[in-house]
């Protein structure tokens, strides 16, 4: 089952980093990692970022129902990522308080700290309908996607 999961990472991860080749714009490689990630993973009910600017979260790229536009930083899961600059794994949103729901069927979430040379420029927020849908592997994997693109 592990192995299962990362061999789907391990496919994602070369078609992202094949489809933004010599693509530098941020929103379009932003918007590839989405594309692939949400049409490849399972459980992945909603897929995109929030970008870092003028010191709070704005919504960028992303598949699934819509999202709130803006996150204070700190606050929720995406703000408490961004804050803290630590991937936030959530088994349960109902237990993580100050959770924000957009998507009142949004059960489990990942949240991952997106840096560019050092700099914190947004985070990956990834919603799943099924309890505990994110995992080490989901952490570590994400992580290494987000390192290569970014
Ligand atoms: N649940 C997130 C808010 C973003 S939506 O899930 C798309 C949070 O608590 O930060």
């Amino acid at each position: 089952m592990i192995l299962e999961k990362e061999e789907r990472y391990q496919s994602c991860f070369d078609r992202v980093v094949a489809l933004v080749e010599g693509e530098t714009d941020l929103i379009a490689r932003m918007a590839s990692v989405v594309g692939v990630l949400h049409g490849e993973m399972p459980g992945f009910f909603w897929t995109g970022f929030y970008r870092v600017v003028d010191g709070g979260l704005i919504i960028g790229p992303y598949q699934g129902s819509v999202g709130c536009l803006r996150i204070q930083m700190g606050k929720g899961v995406c703000g408490t990522a961004a804050e803290r600059g630590e991937t936030q794994v959530v088994p349960d949103v109902h237990a993580f308080p100050g959770h924000i729901a957009c998507d009142a069927r949004s059960v489990s979430e990942i949240v991952v700290p997106v840096y560019q040379d050092g700099t914190l420029i947004g985070v990956l927020d990834i919603d799943s309908e099924q309890s505990a849908n994110f995992d080490e592997v989901d952490r570590a994997q994400l992580e290494r996607l987000l390192a290569a693109v970014f």
